[in-house]
């Protein structure tokens, strides 16, 4: 049997088959979840899908939705670039697709959000299109089976590794089902061909896979090289007042954008500036320092603990801000490490948990 062949029919008699964006041709869910699963684990992934699914039932409601109500289901998940331009997409197949969500690669690809791999397993598990993808499962497996040496991300490897994929397909039979070889190599890569200790006794493609042939499983796909990201600092100000603390909307452009966040300060001026707003004479209270790490940078986070005896009448109409009780934290968008640090001061019921030295 050919290597898609093999891959299809393994999946059907090993593979997942219950994962809740499975069993249905519906491009708006297959779409959510593959959006979703990008850099994000199936078990952290499932609880996000079915209550988005369940605010968001269609295309046009996700599409008729403020950007804040999106942005609050999709808090925690990270990547908020995915949930804003997820969003912007539906517009656009709401405005320039009458609707209908586009059914060839080509066309899917062109949307806000939507690489090649993604637009191509789209195409493959709704429209049956004989479209490959290329994720991080499937560059394990290709380059072990293969024995493709280098580094994945870069362009001469990548293509490469899609050259293989196309020729795969045509190499395969005509009765190929398309969603059983593209699911099975998501589930050979999650579950057989894994990144340590690939269980190779159980894997379908053991018998003529080069790595395991030449015992080199362990180099293979070749390590990128890892670069070391630079670390920014930034002051963060914890301004409470009873059991109310004060959070501004981010810009959309930068980290975070369009979410929740605690004011930030750089210098003892800026500091200066938000105490005199805050008309609080007190110096604020320095708790534990954290780091959070990006794709590109690690944030270093240092919070300060500002109590106010009273809010100042014109603080309490701006846009773009608002005193948020501590117990309604789970009702807006919040980057994951400020509710962390939210909810322990929640716990304590209203004293920072978290004092630093
Ligand atoms: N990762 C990306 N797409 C997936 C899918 N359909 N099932 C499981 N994991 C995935």
């Amino acid at each position: 049997m050919q290597f898609a062949d093999c891959i299809a029919d393994w999946q059907q008699k090993h593979g997942r088959h219950h994962l809740p964006w499975q069993n249905t041709n519906d491009p708006y869910k297959v779409w959510l979840s593959e959006i979703m699963l990008q850099q994000t684990q199936v078990l952290t992934v499932i609880p996000y899908y079915e209550r988005f699914l369940a605010a968001f039932p269609t295309l046009q409601s996700l599409a008729a939705a403020p950007q804040d109500s999106v942005l609050t289901l999709w808090a925690g998940l990270g990547y908020y670039a995915r949930a804003r331009n997820l969003h912007k997409c539906a517009q656009t197949v709401m405005q320039e697709w009458q609707g209908k969500f586009p059914e060839n690669p080509q066309d899917i690809m062109s949307l806000p959000g939507i690489g090649k791999s993604t637009a191509n397993a789209i195409a493959a598990f709704c429209f049956a299109e004989k479209s490959p993808i290329m994720d991080g499962n499937v560059k394990r497996i290709f380059t072990r089976f293969y024995g493709i040496e280098g580094q994945t991300n870069k362009k001469e490897i990548e293509n490469r590794l899609w050259e293989q994929a196309y020729k795969n397909i045509e190499q395969a039979s005509d009765m190929l089902d398309m969603k059983a070889y593209t699911q099975g190599q998501m589930d050979l890569g999650a579950t057989i061909c894994t990144r340590s200790k690939p269980a190779c006794t159980s894997c379908p493609l053991s018998n003529n896979c080069f790595a395991r042939r030449e015992n080199r499983q362990a180099e293979l796909p070749t390590p990128k090289t890892k670069k070391t990201i630079p670390v920014r600092s930034v002051n963060m100000l914890l301004i409470q007042y009873q059991n109310r603390i004060f959070l501004e909307q981010r810009p959309q452009q930068g980290i975070w954008g369009g979410l929740w966040s605690l004011p930030e300060f750089h210098t003892r001026q800026e500091l200066q500036g938000l105490q005199n707003r805050w008309l609080q004479y007190r110096p604020p209270l320095k708790l534990a320092a954290f780091e959070h790490v990006f794709t590109h940078f690690r944030l270093h986070i240092q919070p300060w603990w500002l109590q106010c005896e009273q809010i100042p009448l014109q603080e309490t109409a701006e846009e773009n801000s608002q005193w948020l009780a501590l117990d309604r934290l789970d009702t807006i968008a919040l980057p994951a490490p400020i509710l962390k640090l939210l909810q322990g001061m929640h716990q304590v019921s209203g004293a920072p948990d978290l004092l630093g030295t």
